[in-house]
Parts: C-alpha cells; structure tokens; sequence
C-alpha cells in the first residue's frame, strides 16, 4: 500500500513538552523492592540500587518518576519511609495486599532520581489522608531548614531542600477500590484544601487534580467537569489514565487502540476548554495522562501480605509495542493539550523492564519509548495523511498507518513516527515538508517481527529488538519509508540548507 504524508513547519500544535516522556514507579509488587531497590545482591551500589536497572533505565530519559503511587499512596503514610531504617515500621499495604517494609521510602527515592538524572513527580495520600498530611510532606520535601519538618529532613541526612516541582493531589479518588474514596464534590474539597496549602508553603510547584480513572468509569468525564469547575483556579493539571488491552484476542481492533487515545485527549481537550469558558478564565488547566500502558494479563491483586510478591508482572508482546507507540504519537499529535505522561510502569510491575536476581529482560514495549524519547524534539506537526485504512473489527476502518511528526528547529530535522497497523501488508510512506527539502536520512530504525503475538523472554531475550528500516530521500528532498507490516518505525531527516 502506499501512503503520502504532508508536512509543513508553519502547521504545528506547538512545542512538545518532553515530560510526555515520563515513568511511574509504585510500591507494589516487585517494582521498587526486587526492581530498581535490591541491597546485598552483586548487581546493585553502594545504596542498593540496581545498576543493570539503572543503566537500562537511563536511555529510556524520563524527566519525571512519579512515586510512590498509584493505589498504594491512598493508604501511605509518608512518614514511614524516612528516618533509621531499622526503626521503620512494616505495615499491611492495603491496595496490593502485601507487606511494605518502608525500607525504600522518600529520600531513597530522591536519590534514585538524582542518580538517574530524572526529577521526582510526588504523589499525596488524599485517600486516608487529608490537607495536613500534605501541607507536612510539601514542607519535608521542599522547604528550607527551620521549621520541624524541614529540619527533621535535614537530620535525616538531606540539609539542602529537594524542591520537588509537580505534584499529584491524590490518585484515581473516582475509584471505588481506591482507599477513601469519594464522590467527586468531596475529592475537589480535598484536593482544593490541600493544593492551597501546598501551594501557600511553596508557590512554584504545579499540582494535578485526580481525572477519571479510565473512559469506562460511570462518572467519566462528570467526575472531571466537577472537579475542573471546583479547583479551576488552584491546579495546573487534570489526570488521566487508561491501560489498553486485547482480551477479545482480536490484533486487528486491538491495533486500532490511537483511534480511542485520540479520543479521550480530546474529551478532555473539549471539557478543559467548556470550563474555562464558563470561568471565563485566561488561565489554562493541561492534562496530564500520568499512568498509561498495556495491562489485561497479569491482573491478580493479591499479594498475600508477602514482601515485594509479584504481580501484575505483565509479559509484552509485539502487538502491546505497537499500542504503546501509538500513545506516544497521540500524545505527539495533542502536544497543546498533553503536558505530561507517566508510563505505567517502570520496572517488574506491567513494564518494558523484567528483573531477576542475576539478570534482567528488556520486553518490546521498551524500544518505541526509548526511540520517541530520543527523537521527539521541538515542535509537533500536523501530518495530512492521505491512505488507505485497515479495518478493525467493531472499531470500523482506521488509517492503516498512524503517523506523528516532529521539528526540530535547532537539530534542523524532522522526524516521523510510523505505525503500521496491518498484520500482513507493506506500506510504502513518502513523506513531505512543503518548505523545505530533505538532504539525508540520519536515523532510521524499526521494531517489528512475524507475528502480533511475539515476545521477548528470557530464554530469547532478543526476539524483539530495533532493526535498521529501509528509508531514503527521493529526488525532489522527499522521504521514502518502507514499512513491514506490523511494525513501528521511527526515521529522522536532515533538512537541506536554505539560502
Ligand atoms: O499502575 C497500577 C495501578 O493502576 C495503579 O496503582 C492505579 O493507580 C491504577 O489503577
């Protein structure tokens, strides 16, 4: 099949934040301890963190980690995890029913991120927790020695403050399994309380307010609209979350996924607009879909009041890399709506990372993330596509290619990301930017392999890994990209000099 593209770098949504590349990191399962915290086994440094997990970790770029959850933080009492560790107490974790030892807790985590080179984005327990809790943790965080919580940070061993920027004002309070849960008035009060006085101690941070936890929620944008209307004034960002799947065992529905991504973008691009309408507001409220990613096999729960049990230790396949690819080219293509984005998660717990105590897995959701994180720089363009769809089951027809692109004003390039969504056909993808020429291809790679279903696993660790993608640039300066079926790619131009 043969698809045209067309660019031109006056059509742009804007310049792409690069917190869309961001991760999320929970305690549950084996994700912190077991996953990146693993003190006395060879692998890990001097504080225990894993240095194979680290490393594999770092060209992944993430700018945010948002910790420490997720379901977990509803039930979290911060003050846990910091002081001696050996006077710490262990308690049940009511959201993953397993025992959390609070041997990891906030300065652990600082260090994880000051080591990886990534910034914290912190979560609040506004589930079982209130203003109070909130206002304290802001201040251990981010305030300067002289008041109690800042001067106990400092005789935990961190004099200077952190000054943690973003964040989130709970998690999924729409929830009903989520601790303290409650309607959406109730949650905007709360949220509302604890957002004054974090932002009364610190007036630089941003904060996100807890959107709908999914679009199958009864409440689904009603929840959102509540909450928006309440706390329009005092957040920065509303949250949304989704996890895709292919229960059905349908690959050609299944592969339609950024169809329902864009649309859920844009529930929320119409609802963030209708709100500011009705405060007749200049201000601006952004979303943040801060836990996304592929998650319907590994779905027990139960930790059985173990240590680090596991769970939700999804296994990804090549079909789940071309769905998580196409979040990231919807978060490209709405780059004026979404501001931040949190792979959920990082390691052992549904993420492209799988440990054991002698090794780790990289598994195929990996290699699209780390190729957007590296190439999507600068603005966002808006691709005309002109080609044939694919159909998807109850989804209908969708493009069979989806497509973002970007600019990169500074590196004088421009970059695509392709998607082809047929399980049997080749795509031939010309490419052109009406202003301008292309001199040369500088990057061009592809995940794709023979079938939806193929997987990395430890026994073939490299069934799935980027291979070069055949790519050239044609006689008028335009782009030629040739597709496997089933394949995502990722192919970078370098713009001609102009006179
Ligand atoms: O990421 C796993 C869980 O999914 C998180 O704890 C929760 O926020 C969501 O439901």
């Amino acid at each position: 099949m043969n698809v045209r593209v067309q660019l031109s770098l006056e059509h742009h949504v804007g310049a792409i934040d690069r917190r869309i590349f961001s991760g999320f990191l929970e305690h549950l399962g084996r994700a912190v301890y077991e996953g990146v915290y693993d003190p006395g086994n060879p692998l890990s440094d001097e504080q225990g963190l894993r240095r194979d997990v680290m490393d594999a970790l770092r060209p992944m770029d993430m700018p945010l980690v948002r910790y420490p959850g997720g379901n977990f933080v509803s039930c979290y009492d911060w003050q846990d995890g910091v002081g001696p560790r050996d006077k710490r107490p262990r308690r049940p974790d009511f959201a993953w029913k397993s025992t959390e030892s609070n041997t990891f807790g906030t300065h652990e985590f600082m260090d994880f991120c000051a080591k990886l080179g990534t910034a914290p984005m912190m979560a609040v327990n506004l589930g079982t927790a209130g203003a109070r809790e909130a206002a304290a943790l802001l201040e251990y965080c981010n305030l300067p020695r002289g008041t109690s919580f800042a001067d106990r940070r400092a005789a935990n061993g961190r004099a200077e403050p952190w000054r943690v920027k973003v964040w989130c004002l709970g998690n999924e309070m729409d929830g009903p399994w989520q601790a303290g849960h409650v309607p959406a008035q109730v949650y905007a009060q709360r949220a509302d309380q604890a957002g004054k006085m974090m932002k009364g101690l610190d007036s630089s941070i941003e904060l996100v307010a807890c959107g709908s936890s999914g679009r199958g929620m009864a409440t689904y944008m009603e929840w959102d609209r509540q909450v928006l209307e309440y706390c329009w004034d005092g957040v920065d960002y509303i949250s949304a979350h989704r996890y895709s799947n292919n229960s059905g065992g349908d690959s050609a529905w299944y592969l339609a996924e950024g169809v329902e991504i864009d649309r859920v973008i844009e529930d929320y691009a119409a609802l963030l607009g209708y709100v500011r309408a009705l405060k007749k507001s200049d201000k601006r409220v952004y979303l943040s879909f801060d836990e996304w990613n592929v998650w319907y096999r590994a779905t027990n729960m139960d930790g059985a009041w173990k240590d680090a049990p596991p769970l939700l230790e999804e296994v990804y396949n090549l079909e789940d890399a071309l769905v998580c690819a196409q979040y990231l080219n919807s978060f490209i293509r709405h780059a004026d709506t979404v501001k931040m984005a949190c792979l959920a998660q990082i390691v052992n717990v549904i993420a492209p990372i799988l440990t054991r105590k002698e090794g780790l897995l990289i598994q195929s959701i990996y290699y699209p993330f780390v190729a957007f994180a590296k190439h999507a720089r600068g603005n966002s363009l808006r691709p005309a596509v002109d080609g044939p769809c694919v159909k998807a089951g109850g989804r209908g027809e969708v493009p069979a290619v989806d497509v973002s692109a970007v600019h990169d004003a500074e590196g004088k390039s421009v970059c695509v990301f392709l998607i082809n969504r047929s399980l049997k056909e080749a795509a031939d993808v010309v490419v052109r930017v009406a202003e301008s020429r292309l001199s040369g291809v500088t990057f061009a790679e592809q995940t794709t392999g023979a079938s939806p279903g193929l997987a990395n696993t430890w026994e073939n660790p490299r069934a799935i890994v980027p291979t070069p993608c055949i790519a050239r640039i044609g006689e008028s300066g335009e782009l030629h990209v040739s597709l496997s079926p089933l394949s995502f790619a990722c192919v970078r131009g370098a713009m001609a000099q102009t006179k």
